[in-house]
């Protein structure tokens, strides 16, 4: 199928209970192509105004999904929304939902104080068959597991924005996560239409730990002057042959993000540069021109 976009669980897997913690950009995501394989997804956020938006980005989306999926066959299309939005419930209860879960996806703050807040608290209330996962861009699965009794069935799902789009899932195996944890995730990733790779618990993963410095280089590059940013943008999409230059996708991805991956790897690790956030990041964070979600970053998106 197109671009990684699956329409039914014809890979079979044996997780049919998802619960995604966070709904923001990525747990949306999460939480729809979970639901667009047949799963019974339960998406939890802390008030009832974050559900509401989550509810509009995934109508949105699986729309797009639908549109392109079933191009020739609009019925079928219509269905396969109705079906998707069928399957999932919003809740503000986190112990309550992760009492029937077959797997947990956390995708909230990138805080290690609130992350392990989080996990003690359905640790206890999660059944033992429960598999905690967490989609975390820059912070070591080993560190969030540490507060569960249940580092063998803790492993890092790291997604790609946009999660309906993107085929690429990083399955983080850490020394205690067990075969029967890892295959299961292989097996879910695959079904749910995505290429997976696996990689050791290390900063960033693989794409992270190339696109982040790669992004940092390209600041660099503007601070002293060598190019434009939109010649720099330029450049590496068609000589580089990505689908957006360094600057539109920092703006896509968001300059906050970016700038709290870096604070924390270059407080951990202080001696490699390319973790040193730059000063034009820093400022436009400061500023906040987040990049498309606040209308301005490196470009304007302003109507
Ligand atoms: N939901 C569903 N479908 C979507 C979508 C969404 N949110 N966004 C885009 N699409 C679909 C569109 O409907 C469109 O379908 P069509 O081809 O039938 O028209 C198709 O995807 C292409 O979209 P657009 O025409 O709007 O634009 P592009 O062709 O430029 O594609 C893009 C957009 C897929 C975002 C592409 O530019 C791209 O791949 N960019 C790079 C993204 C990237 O690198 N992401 C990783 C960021 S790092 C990360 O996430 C890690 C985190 O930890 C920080």
């Amino acid at each position: 199928l197109c671009r990684g976009f699956a329409t039914s669980s014809h890979l079979r897997s044996a997780i049919n209970n998802v619960t995604v913690i966070g709904g923001g950009l990525m747990g949306s995501g999460i939480a729809q192509v979970s639901a667009q394989i047949g799963n019974n997804v339960t998406l939890v956020d802390v008030t009832d105004e974050a559900l509401q938006k989550s509810k509009s980005n995934i109508q949105t989306s699986v729309q797009r999904v639908s549109k392109k999926l079933y191009k020739d066959n609009p019925a079928e299309g219509e269905k396969f929304v109705s079906n998707t939005l069928g399957k999932l419930n919003f809740s503000l209860s986190l112990p309550d939902s992760v009492k029937d879960a077959d797997l947990v996806v956390e995708a909230i703050v990138e805080n290690i104080n609130v992350k392990h807040k989080l996990f003690s608290e359905i640790d206890s209330v999660a059944p033992s068959k429960t598999i905690f996962a967490s989609n975390t861009s820059s912070l070591s699965i080993q560190d969030i597991a540490s507060v569960t009794s249940r580092k063998d069935r803790f492993i890092g799902l790291h997604f790609f924005n946009p999660v309906p789009v993107m085929k690429l899932l990083e399955i983080i195996r850490t020394a205690e996560t067990s075969d029967e944890t890892y295959n299961k995730a292989v097996e879910w990733g695959k079904a749910a239409g995505k290429v997976t790779i696996t990689c050791k618990d290390t900063p960033g993963f693989v794409v992270n730990r190339l696109l982040v410095p790669f992004m940092g280089e390209a600041f660099k590059m503007l601070e002293r002057g060598d190019a434009t940013a939109r010649d720099i943008d330029t450049a590496m999409k068609l000589g580089a042959g990505h689908p957006m230059g360094p600057f539109e996708l920092a703006d896509y991805v968001g300059h906050d993000t970016t700038y709290f991956i870096l604070k924390g790897w270059s407080e951990k690790y202080p001696d490699v540069p390319q973790f040193q956030p730059t000063k034009t990041l820093k400022k436009l964070v400061d500023d906040g021109k987040l990049g498309v979600k606040t209308g301005e970053g490196i470009y304007s998106y302003k109507k």
